[in-house]
């Protein structure tokens, strides 16, 4: 789910602890303090600031937030009374008075524990090569005590002492994904032992980072398969777009810019028309998993989009397409949808490269609730959506409810 609490001053705290923290991380890298771990500055510390609980107890991010204000005013008071010797005894008044009077929360409430790679990211891209690389460590790894789903139920999973988490939840966008990384590298144990297998050794760091992307895909489809949505708005899979005429480019391209539609077509779906609202990005079944006539069939939607056919009254058909051959049961799994049945399909992501709303294949097109993720403070606009067409109503809902994404507590 999108970030609990809507406070802007909140999620600009969490920001700037971030900033501060990795700039600090940084600085001790390049002073030669810390070294490396696993590609990137390692934190050197057991704990680190907890920003995941801050986020959920709004009253406990206040007071920190005061006692930041009043250690910050306390300082300045400090500083302008060695300049300023005539006030010196009202300034170190003032400075003890805000330190007395601020609330000072218990650091076990505002600290957590930490690893060496808790402030690493994730190098893959979230390409939809590395999800179907992930896809195939997560079948031969972990779907023995996960479950092919992700819904902890796998064929181990009573033998453990402890049930793996099902991935049908926001676990995975809460943690912090450096956390994630060292604990399938390094297991997890409670206090009676062991309860999640390491893999170090077994798998290199990239296996790791794919099986946590692909980990977020399983995430959406078990969510799709209990309540019918995402848990947390997924990323948009990055992939190579192919353009007619035009060069190549990464999906990640457009984020930050433009929405993007992606649209699963084949002979029975031809390419909806270009909308200047979004990018409309094309995925096609791989000629290679198609079988008999449906093969023909699929080439046969290439064509849809020659000149010659396009009336120009709606006019031209969308033709930038995704290069990927796993695309196809990628966004599949996604829409929480077997290959077979997805033609129809679409997914809209918003501007920053979140993937927030789907039209299911059957529907055909975009019905009223079409997005997934939504927050408390979302349709508070006058319109009404009668007054709209769905898929207006649909882009309206997204852009009037950005996600306030939170990861391990901290905006991501
Ligand atoms: C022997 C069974 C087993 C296998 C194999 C296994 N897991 Fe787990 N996993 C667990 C259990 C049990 C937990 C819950 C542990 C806990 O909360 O202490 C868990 C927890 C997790 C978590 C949640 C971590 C967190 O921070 O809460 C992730 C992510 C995860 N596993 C990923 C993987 C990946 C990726 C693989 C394969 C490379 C894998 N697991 C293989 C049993 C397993």
């Amino acid at each position: 789910m999108t970030s609990p609490p809507s406070h802007l001053w909140l999620n600009a705290l969490l920001q700037a602890l971030q900033f501060v923290q990795s700039t600090w991380l940084g600085a001790l890298y390049a002073l030669g303090i810390t070294d490396d771990s696993h590609g990137a500055p390692a934190w050197p510390w057991a704990q680190r600031i907890a920003g995941e609980n801050l986020v959920i107890d709004v009253a406990l991010a206040r007071q920190f937030a005061w006692m930041l204000a009043a250690i910050a005013f306390a300082i300045v008071c400090l500083l302008l009374a060695l300049c300023w010797r005539r006030a010196w005894r009202w300034l170190t008044a003032a400075a003890i008075g805000a330190l007395v009077l601020s609330p000072w929360p218990s650091p076990t409430l505002w600290l957590t524990a930490a690893v060496p790679t808790s402030f690493h990211s994730s190098p893959t891209g979230f390409t939809v090569d590395s999800i179907a690389r992930g896809s195939r460590i997560y079948s031969a790894q972990c779907a023995a005590c996960h479950g092919a789903d992700g819904r902890g139920e796998g064929p181990l999973a009573a033998t453990l002492r402890r049930w793996p988490p099902t991935m049908a939840s926001a676990l995975l966008s809460r943690r912090a994904d450096g956390e994630l990384f060292w604990h399938v590298l390094y297991g997890m144990r409670d206090d009676q032992g062991v309860t999640m297998p390491g893999f170090v050794g077994r798998l290199s760091d990239r296996e790791v980072w794919a099986a946590l992307d692909y980990m977020r895909v399983l995430s959406a489809s078990a969510g799709m398969a209990a309540g019918g949505s995402w848990p947390v708005p997924i990323a948009l899979p990055s992939v190579a777009v192919k353009c007619a005429g035009r060069p190549d480019r990464p999906l990640d391209a457009w984020r930050g810019h433009q929405r993007v539609r992606v649209v699963a077509v084949d002979a029975a779906h031809p390419p909806p028309f270009e909308d200047p609202r979004f990018l409309t990005l094309l995925i096609r079944r791989d000629d290679g998993q198609a079988t008999g006539p449906a093969t023909a069939s699929v080439r046969k939607v290439a064509t849809v989009a020659a000149p010659g056919n396009v009336t120009p009254l709606f006019g031209t058909r969308a033709d930038c397409v995704a290069d990927a051959r796993d695309a196809w049961p990628v966004f599949a799994q996604i829409a929480g949808a077997s290959a077979a049945g997805l033609a129809g399909t679409e997914w809209l992501a918003d501007r920053d490269g979140w993937l927030r709303a789907l039209a299911p294949a059957g529907r055909r097109g975009w019905a009223d609730g079409g997005l997934m993720c939504t927050t408390s403070t979302s349709l508070q606009d006058g319109d009404t959506a009668s007054a709209r067409d769905p898929l207006t109503a649909t882009l309206r809902e997204m852009d009037n409810d950005p996600v306030r994404f939170v990861k391990g507590g901290f905006v991501h």
